[in-house]
Order: C-alpha cells, then sequence, then structure tokens
C-alpha cells in the first residue's frame, strides 16, 4: 500500500512513519525543510517538499496514494485556519476523481473536554477547548465528505522515549532534581497511550478503509498527574515533592492552550480494542522505558 502522511516527522508521525515501513508499506511524507527530509529518509520514507498551506502543491500525490495520514499541525494562532487550507484544498482535489480514498484524520482528547468521573467513548458529546473546535468542524466535514471513507482518530495524551512526549516536562523537572511542578491538581487524569501503540492504530485503520467514524486511541483510561510525578521521582529516587501551580496562573504564563492539560479526563478504548483487536504493548506507564530514558 502507498501512504501520504502530513506530518510524518512529528511526534506522532515518526512513529506511524516508522510502522508503516515495518509493515512493508511505501510512505511518501509531506516535508518542508531539508531537515525533514533526512528524517523521513532516515525512516525509510519519501520526502515531498511542499507546505500544508498550500496543498495545490501536494494534494494530487496524495490523492494518488491508498491511503492518507493527517497527523500535521501548525500549534501556531493559525493552526485552524492552515488545517482548513489543507483539507478543503484536498476535498476540491478530491472532487475530480470518481473513486474513494482513504483518509485518517487526527483529533484528540481534548476535544472531549473535562470528562471527570464520566468515561468518554466516541458517542460522548464534543466540548472541545474554544482553540480545538475547529478540528470537531473538519473532523465533520470529512466524515461527510462521499469522496473520502475517513476514519478520525484521538490520541490520548502520547508519551514516548526521546522527549517523553507528554512526560518531558516532569521528567526534565525530575532530571535536574528538582520538584516536579503540577499544573492545577495532582488529582487531574490523562488518559495516556505510547505512541508505538498509537501508530499501530493509525496503521491498522489506514488498512481497514470499512471502518469510518471516531476512534479513541488510549491504553489507560485515566491516570491522576499526581501518581505520575511519584512514579518520575520513585524512578529518579528523588521524594514525592510537587508543587502545585493554580490554572489561572499557568493560564497567564502559557496561554489558553494550557487549560488542555489541566482538564481532568477518562477516554475508553473498548472500540478500537474491538474493531481491530487492538491491544496496547504499554498498557501501564510504568512499564515502558520512558520514565528512565528522557534525552533533555
Ligand atoms: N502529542 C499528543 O499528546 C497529542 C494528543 C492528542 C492529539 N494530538 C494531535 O496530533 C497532531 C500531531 O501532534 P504532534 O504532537 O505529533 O505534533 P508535532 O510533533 O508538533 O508535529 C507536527 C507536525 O506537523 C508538521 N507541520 C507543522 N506545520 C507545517 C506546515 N506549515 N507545513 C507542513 N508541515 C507542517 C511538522 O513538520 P516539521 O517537522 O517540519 O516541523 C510536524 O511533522 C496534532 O493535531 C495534535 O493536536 C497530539
Amino acid at each position: 500500500m502507498q501512504v501520504f502522511i502530513l506530518g510524518g516527522t512529528g511526534s506522532i508521525g515518526t512513529a506511524i512513519v516508522a510502522e508503516l515501513v515495518k509493515r512493508s508499506h511505501k510512505a511518501l511524507g509531506l516535508s518542508r525543510s531539508e531537515n525533514s527530509d533526512q528524517k523521513l529518509q532516515s525512516l525509510g520514507a519519501t520526502p515531498l517538499r511542499g507546505d500544508l498551506a498550500e496543498p495545490v502543491v501536494w494534494a494530487e500525490t496524495a490523492l494518488s496514494c491508498d491511503a492518507i495520514i493527517q497527523v500535521a499541525a501548525t500549534f501556531e494562532d493559525n493552526m485552524g485556519d492552515v488545517d482548513a487550507t489543507a483539507m478543503s484544498g484536498l476535498m476540491r482535489a478530491a472532487e475530480r476523481r470518481s473513486e474513494k480514498r482513504r483518509l485518517i484524520y487526527t483529533g484528540g482528547c481534548w476535544l472531549y473536554g473535562e470528562t471527570g468521573d464520566g468515561v468518554a467513548t466516541e458517542c460522548w458529546p464534543f466540548n472541545p477547548l474554544p482553540s480545538f473546535a475547529w478540528m470537531v468542524a473538519h473532523a465533520q466535514m470529512l466524515l461527510e465528505s462521499h469522496h473520502f471513507s475517513t476514519a478520525v482518530v484521538h490520541p490520548a495524551m502520547v508519551y514516548h522515549t526521546g522527549d517523553g512526549g507528554v512526560f518531558r516536562r516532569y521528567l526534565s523537572a525530575a532530571k535536574a532534581g528538582q520538584p516536579i511542578e503540577i499544573w492545577g491538581s495532582a488529582a487531574t487524569r490523562w488518559p495516556l497511550i505510547e505512541r508505538s501503540d498509537l501508530a499501530r492504530i493509525y496503521c491498522d485503520l489506514a488498512e481497514r478503509p470499512e471502518l469510518v467514524g471516531h476512534f479513541n486511541a488510549v491504553a489507560e483510561e485515566g491516570v491522576a498527574v499526581g501518581e505520575i510525578a511519584s512514579a518520575i521521582s520513585d524512578a529518579y529516587g528523588l521524594p514525592h515533592e510537587v508543587t502545585v501551580r493554580r490554572d489561572e496562573d499557568v493560564i497567564a504564563e502559557y496561554g489558553a492552550w494550557a487549560k488542555g492539560p489541566m482538564l481532568d479526563q477518562q477516554m475508553s478504548g473498548q472500540k478500537v480494542k474491538t474493531a481491530l483487536g487492538w491491544g496496547p504493548v504499554f498498557a501501564d506507564y510504568r512499564c515502558s522505558d520512558v520514565i528512565r530514558k528522557v534525552e533533555k
């Protein structure tokens, strides 16, 4: 199978490319720099130079592949606008073709908002942070398109070896021998998934175009951040000493997106387990190497 990936050099995308190559699929990745060309090539993918905001450059190549995976994001104020340009450009190009294409789009656990003691399944109503509301609308547009068979993956909080992913801040503090700073409350729960486990979900879905709709990608439904901080402190031989910062102070310093990691969330991954027969290799984050192998 030939797969075109947007965001193949990112935190999640690199793991997807590695998994595609491992499965002997041919991966083509959008690249916007020499550095990204090299990153894709070293993973075994072929780079295509272009920018997410200029779909006219890459949409025809993307549509010539068997499946397209969208896991790119600018993480700037223009994030929603660039995604709209990319996805509507892709749709316009798809209208000129008769056959449907497989498309895997990316949402995320933050789209469900705070779940508290509830557990968000794919039937849970979306309640996104305002800065991510566009993602729900774009996912809906793609699901309704007759030109694509679309699956929308909602990754939980993603951790990995390398910089640690969502554990990065905690790991950096522990490595420096400093108390871990918790944003909001130590009781806040994060749904979790390790990124190679997540990559298998993307690849499984790319291979199964009959499966359409929303798919949560989660290995652990909800783990309290205070518990994660304790586990990391234990790994570094540190006392269970944390500093807790108030929500409003965190948002004042980092901006509105920082509300995301302060959402108390639980998310179910049962649908993916049933539909794909998927199961996580890392069912417990403490069994991974991540909390010991951070690179600063
Ligand atoms: N990480 C998580 O825990 C998590 C959880 C849930 C959902 N998500 C969602 O998953 C998606 C990817 O997240 P991530 O953590 O993998 O992000 P990331 O590491 O920042 O990767 C972003 C990717 O987008 C590419 N990109 C950015 N702007 C571009 C542009 N103008 N043209 C072409 N490519 C561009 C980057 O390319 P360069 O390498 O050239 O910069 C990179 O490949 C996001 O939508 C995010 O909201 C992430």
